[in-house]
């Protein structure tokens, strides 16, 4: 029976491109769903949008000295082109920064403060006086009170997954200067959880203790368990949308408030762009909605959305809020500021038009129970050994056989046998099996038996033999051929939701388009016959193709490239020495110099001797950077001094003062040069 759906993808931030760990959490399995939903005749919305307020989005903007809206535009479009390019089938892609959006947030707000669902109150908050700026969320680090994790962020600790106040933090630290911040009072509204906690107890705890999983009934649990307080829903930012009431100027609204309106947004959009009503879709008690996350967006799926939306009055709540744990790469946690990462838009210079390997790759190995390593040996093991030798396989086969013993005509088969009735049996059954593990988001398990749909078939060629028989038994082989081409034509609609440009090219291949009518996901159950007797289908064409050792250790390579360039980073970031003085200071006499002459020290690896013209003299110093540059590379080279640090000998060599120096983002050595190179030697630096 037909039914209506809205489903929803976490709005991924705009401050970043996407990487395999959003694809394999969130946004694949989503697909998967929805596609599935489609293809059972159901009225389906399928919404996502950018994520384009919060604090990520100001830093990432002030770090490039650029606008927030600069960096949001340019993301949005990155990300938009890649969820294209890996047919994840959005019916609407939007962004938070759009007008119907910001209307939608602020009439939610409005209605909510009219119907006194906020509490208002002036209380102390975080604040860095340099920097002139409250500290919320990603502005503040400190100790999680919860797991001690001392990196956690203001309204979340990304290893507990804990939500709190930024003042719950132990030692908090400003992100933006580093200093301790103090605390200012200031005005906000809060959303009383505490008032929602007897419905949200009844709702989750006692309505879906079965059905939804375990891993998200258990942190709702355990929050619940642990006594909601309210939480301030508005921030002391200028970046974000505008609180809509008296004594909201200069506060805009906190980035999880508005970004699940996001949703009502973008469906609002849709539903004007194809003529329907969105309310439909949002307000219907038939409505199914589900919320497609990763599990550190949890709370404010179960907890805080449903509470705002149940506050509000009109709206239903998710049936299911699917979430799935992390994907880490290679052993280690994904991250995108160490660049630990697969970026869809690299991923697909590297394997252009292989969308499909990596969409099944990441659901055969998906998180959907605990964490889990993708690896370059899995992804072409899962490729090679089950889309190219299973899958890749059968269709060749069949396709290869099919023209050279028909000329590609859909043979008439005669008498069916036991094995070849059992074949049948078994492949109708396959949209109901498949169907059971999808409609329970185990989308691991629903890739593996559409595999093993693959496998059968691989099986029953293998034991009937047709390139045998067709030199013994012309009729048998008929048979056996046509038996093998249903199978092929169900694997065409079958595997459409997980491999959909797959589905589209077979399909292509064995000619569905020329069919009187082609069989749903459920008429491949019901239908005794999916392609006829006497049905052209094309030529083959390879639907995968091996991927080499090579290609796997260029991907390695790449990932140990980023690991050194991380290390290095680190290395820069000593902790701060011991406190000196001003006369300490003032001591050093620190000069602008040129190299003049340079060369090695005999017999030493590292140390080269330089001459350097420090305005005042010429002085010989002895320094340790052989390896990284070549004497007569550096000749001319404006340098920067310690003129006055005491002589020693190196080598037999003495050495009058000491060239600074750094490292740069790859850890190579580099010079702390003059920035004009107009500067007389001798020049005190100060
Ligand atoms: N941008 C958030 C994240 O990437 C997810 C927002 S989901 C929404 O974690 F519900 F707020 F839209
Ligand atoms: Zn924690």
């Amino acid at each position: 029976m037909s039914k209506r759906y809205t489903i929803t993808a976490a709005l991924p931030y705009t401050n970043g491109p996407i990487h395999i760990g959003h694809l394999a959490g969130v946004y694949v399995p989503a697909d998967i769903y929805s596609r599935y939903l489609r293809l059972t005749g159901n009225d389906v919305a399928f919404i996502c949008g950018s994520d384009e307020h919060g604090v990520p989005i100001t830093i990432k903007a002030k770090k490039e000295g650029v606008a927030p809206q600069d960096i949001v535009d340019k993301y949005h479009e990155i990300i938009k082109t890649s969820f294209e390019e890996f047919g994840i089938s959005f019916d609407n892609y939007s962004r938070t920064s759009a007008k119907i959006h910001h209307d939608t947030a602020s009439e939610f707000f409005k209605t909510l403060y009219n119907k006194n669902e906020f509490v208002e109150e002036v209380s102390a908050q975080l604040y860095d006086a340099e920097a002139n700026q409250f500290l919320a969320d990603r502005f503040v680090v400190g100790t999680c009170p919860k797991c001690g994790n001392e990196e956690s962020y203001g309204d979340q600790c990304e290893n507990c997954g804990t939500s709190h106040n930024a003042t719950d933090l132990i030692n908090p630290k400003s992100a933006i200067t580093g200093n301790v911040p103090s605390l200012k009072e200031t005005k906000h509204w809060f959303l009383p959880l505490n008032k929602h906690e007897e419905f949200l107890r009844k709702w989750i705890l006692e309505g879906h203790k079965k059905d939804w999983k375990p891993n998200v009934y258990g942190q709702v649990k355990s929050w619940i368990d642990d006594g909601l307080r309210p939480r301030a829903v508005t921030r002391d930012l200028d970046w974000g949308i505008p609180v809509p009431v008296k004594g909201g100027e200069g506060k805009v609204l906190y980035v999880w408030f508005d970004a699940p309106i996001g949703y009502i947004s973008a469906t609002k959009e849709w539903a004007a762009r194809e003529g329907k009503n969105w309310e439909d879709y949002w307000k219907d008690k038939d409505t199914t909605l589900v919320h497609f996350i990763g599990k550190d967006n949890i709370v404010f799926h179960c907890i805080i959305f449903p509470a705002m939306l149940k506050a509000e009055g009109s709206y239903i709540l998710p049936e299911n809020v699917p979430a799935n744990e992390f994907l880490n790469l290679e052993g280690n946690k994904l991250s995108t500021s160490k660049n630990w990462a697969v970026w869809l838009p690299e991923y697909l210079i590297d394997f252009p038009n292989q969308q499909d390997v990596l969409r099944y790759a990441l659901t055969a190995n998906a998180p959907e129970t605990k964490d889990n390593d993708f690896t370059w040996k899995d992804f072409q093991a899962r490729n090679n050994n089950e889309l190219v030798a299973i899958f890749g396989n059968f269709i060749n086969r069949v396709v290869v056989l099919t023209n050279k013993y028909y000329e590609g005509i859909v043979p008439q088969p005669t008498d069916f046998k036991v094995i070849d009735e059992d074949t049948l049996a078994t492949l109708r059954a396959y949209p109901a099996v498949i169907s059971s593990s999808i409609e329970r988001y185990r989308f691991r398990e629903a890739s593996q038996e559409l595999m093993n749909l693959a496998r059968l078939g691989n099986k029953y060629l293998a034991d009937e033999e047709p390139w045998k028989t067709i030199k013994t038994d012309a009729e048998r082989t008929k048979t056996v051929m046509f038996v093998a081409l249903q199978i092929a034509s169900a694997l065409a609609t079958l595997c459409e939701p997980f491999l959909p440009f797959t589905s589209k090219k077979l399909k292509g291949i064995l000619c569905h388009s020329t069919l009187d009518s082609e069989s749903t996901w459920d008429e491949v159950s019901t239908r005794k016959i999916l392609l006829p007797a006497s049905h052209q289908i094309g030529k083959g064409e390879l639907l995968f193709s091996k991927i080499e050792d090579l290609e796997i250790e260029k991907q390695r390579d790449k990932l140990e490239a980023s690991k050194k360039a991380n290390e290095a980073a680190k290395k820069t970031l000593e902790p701060q020495k011991k406190e000196i003085t001003f006369d300490d200071f003032t001591k050093l006499d620190i000069r602008v110099g040129t190299i003049l002459e340079a060369e090695k020290v005999p017999k030493t690896k590292k140390l080269l001797v330089l001459k350097v013209d420090i305005g005042i003299d010429t002085r010989t110093i002895v320094s340790g950077i052989a390896e990284s540059f070549k004497p007569g590379d550096i000749i001319g080279k404006r340098v920067t001094v310690l003129v006055n640090l005491a002589p020693r000998a190196l080598r037999g060599v003495e050495s009058q003062g000491m060239i600074l120096m750094t490292e740069d983002e790859g850890g190579n050595l580099v010079f702390v040069n003059p920035d004009i190179d107009n500067v007389a030697n001798g020049l005190k630096i100060s």
